[in-house]
């Protein structure tokens, strides 16, 4: 949801603008532009629609030659995506110009505030009033620190931003409150962002900026300050993950290829933690008494990550007997939640920069509760500010749709309830061995499925018409169902839902009509026969079923039209092997349709606004 691209240093800024924001276009976007300082004046361009627009209007960057630039991708919330409402926006002179990641919330009275003292708008976005106001405070200080610092005392909101001064050719500002955006450091230049992938090509020292801190960066120097513009010093984090990580590497998408590395994030994310045949989740911090302590754990999240926590219910509650409750995390923070004795909240979430995961953290927070983060993104604002972060270690997911980091997030909440089982001893020494067994095996089971993807991409070529899609399941199935089913509806634009398979007959079964297509997880064995009966329910009004089952319940070969197998695995973890012909299935479907499978439309990878 909005990038950030800002650099200044030896080379020509405009081609590094342009690669960094090439790098962060999964985030989502609609329209681009890019300001840079040319030594007498800032130059700049924006267009709606894609960056290869941009691209060639500045001749790959050529057209806007100069070292000092910044650079933004918008993903509009203020106005419709149009060259005007692209950033970067400037005041009147062309003088003070800024590109911004956020929402200004007070932004309609600041407006007016400014439209009384004369201010003319040109676009309807709400960072505007940025420009503007910056200019108000800079005519009244000349000095850009204290204009940026007044200013960001005076805006209600969240913000990253790049601020070039014409009068200061020489430096970037920038700040933040609750917008992701650090700052890279290297030989060649000094660079801010929105995330790592952007810079990492030029750079892998990197400071993560904090809430309402400001850096100033020039050729040769970045100078940290707070909102007081007293100095702050920060200590760079060295990037270990590779550039390759955040390129395809011969997939045709982003999407395939994350598919592709989920037994590898499983891998990196159990096994570090099994020692000796148990589980150690250090980042817990959790003594054995806490954990036994604990009488209720509250799982908050969005979109899949709220799914993992579907799915973690039936996990912990099975193993660990502790009641668990889960929240979507817009609701969450208004609903005003009960809080036990001894509650355990976790948040969960891949960038760690979720608005509305980072709004519920806090809430729980200010109520006095420990938060537990499970996060992807090293350095994230979930991960920092977190009472204990557990790392899913996915590495970077680059495609809007996540896969792997889903599936990592499931591998950690099956170590956390183990770990919970084992302690509170409601699961036994054979059973907690044989699961542990069970979760090193999942990475080769998932590796088998993977092997020939050629049946579902065949049956996915059936479908590409479709116009409503249903998933169906109990149980843990039905948490995989509701995963599947916003695979594919986020990617292919196909109507679907997830339904808990006892569920349709009080309602949905009614659209179920000759043809409709019905996806039946069916893993759980104790519920099986359930579920086969609901399968027989809806192939008796005309649907044509797929069925999603392992190799003992060849049975259901007689009641559905299309079976996939997935290999055997315990209960809590058939999910984990079940939504990999599900990922595929939305895959194959988008790619039939011709749509873009990594940035599908009016999506962004990290949502930062509410
Ligand atoms: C779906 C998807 C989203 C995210 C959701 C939360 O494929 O990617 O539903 O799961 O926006 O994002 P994070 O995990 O970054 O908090």
């Amino acid at each position: 949801m909005c990038g950030i691209v800002g650099y200044i240093g030896d080379e020509q800024a405009a081609p590094i603008l342009l690669n960094g924001l090439t790098k962060l276009e999964y985030r989502g976007y609609d329209s681009a532009g890019i300001a840079v300082f040319d030594g007498s004046e800032i130059r700049m361009e924006k267009v709606s629609g894609r960056l290869q627009r941009l691209k060639e209007a500045t001749d790959n960057g050529k057209a806007l030659p100069g070292m000092v630039g910044i650079g933004h991708t918008r993903w509009a919330t203020h106005g419709c995506p149009s060259d005007t409402n692209a950033h970067p926006h400037f005041n009147k002179e062309h003088s003070i110009i800024v590109v911004h990641n956020g929402i200004i919330e007070n932004f309609t009275k600041l407006k007016l505030h400014l439209e009384n003292r004369g201010y003319q708008f040109v676009s309807e976005t709400d960072t505007e009033v940025l420009a503007h106001l910056l200019d108000y405070y800079y005519k009244r200080t000349r000095n850009p620190l204290a204009a940026l610092t007044k200013v960001m005392q005076k805006v209600e909101g969240s913000y990253a931003l790049g601020i070039l001064f014409r009068d200061h050719p020489d430096s970037i500002y920038s700040a933040r409150k609750d917008s992701p955006l650090i700052v890279g450091q290297s030989e060649r230049g000094n660079f801010i962002a929105s995330d790592v992938p952007a810079i990492l090509q030029y750079t892998r020292e990197v400071f993560y900026m904090e809430n309402e801190e400001i850096a100033v960066l020039t050729r040769d120097d970045i100078k940290f300050y707070n909102v007081d513009e007293e100095p702050v010093e920060k200590t760079a984090t060295h990037i270990e993950w590779d550039v390759n990580a955040a390129e395809k590497g011969g997939y045709e998408h982003f999407l395939l290829k994350e598919i592709y590395e989920q037994p590898r994030a499983i891998r990196d994310t159990v096994n570090p933690r099994i020692k000796d045949g148990q589980i150690e989740i250090e980042e817990l911090q959790m003594t054995d008494e806490e954990i036994k302590g604990i009488d209720k754990i509250m799982i908050v999240a969005c979109g899949s990550a709220y799914h993992t926590g579907v799915m973690a219910k039936y996990v912990f509650e099975g193993m660990a007997r502790v009641p668990v409750e889960v929240d979507l995390a817009s609701e969450y923070r208004y609903r005003d939640p009960i809080f036990g004795r001894n509650t355990l909240v976790i948040v969960v979430s891949q960038s760690g920069e979720t608005a509305d995961s980072l709004a519920a953290l806090r809430e729980s927070q200010a109520h006095g509760q420990k938060v537990l983060g499970i996060v992807n993104v090293v350095g994230s604002s979930i991960a920092r500010e977190a009472d204990s972060v557990m790392y899913t270690w996915a590495g970077p997911e680059i495609s809007v749709a996540t896969t792997k980091a889903y599936s990592a997030q499931l591998a950690a909440f099956y170590l956390l309830a183990l770990k919970f089982g084992r302690v509170r001893k409601t699961i036994s020494d054979s059973d907690y061995e044989a699961y542990i067994s069970d979760l090193q095996k999942l990475p080769e089971q998932m590796e088998e499925i993977l092997k020939d993807r050629q049946p579902i991409q065949r049956f996915a070529n059936r479908y590409l018409a479709a116009e409503h899609i249903f998933f169906i399941g109990r149980g843990i199935d039905y948490a995989i169902s509701l995963e599947g089913s916003l695979k594919l509806k986020e990617i292919s634009y196909i109507h679907s839902e997830a339904y808990a398979a006892g569920e349709l007959k009080h309602g949905t079964i009614s659209l179920i009509e000759d043809g409709t297509l019905v996806v039946a997880v069916a893993t759980q064995e104790k519920l099986y026969p359930k579920t086969v009966s609901n399968i027989v329910e809806v192939k008796t009004r005309g649907a044509f079923v797929m069925a999603l089952t392992n190799e003992d319940n060849k049975d259901i070969e007689k009641v559905s039209d299309f079976t996939f197998y997935i290999p055997k695995t315990n209960r809590y973890f058939a999910g984990s092997l079940a939504v990999l012909p599900l990922q595929l299935f939305a895959y194959y479907v988008s790619l039939g349709r011709g749509l873009d499978v990594d940035k599908p439309r009016n999506l962004a990878k990290s949502v930062t606004v509410e």
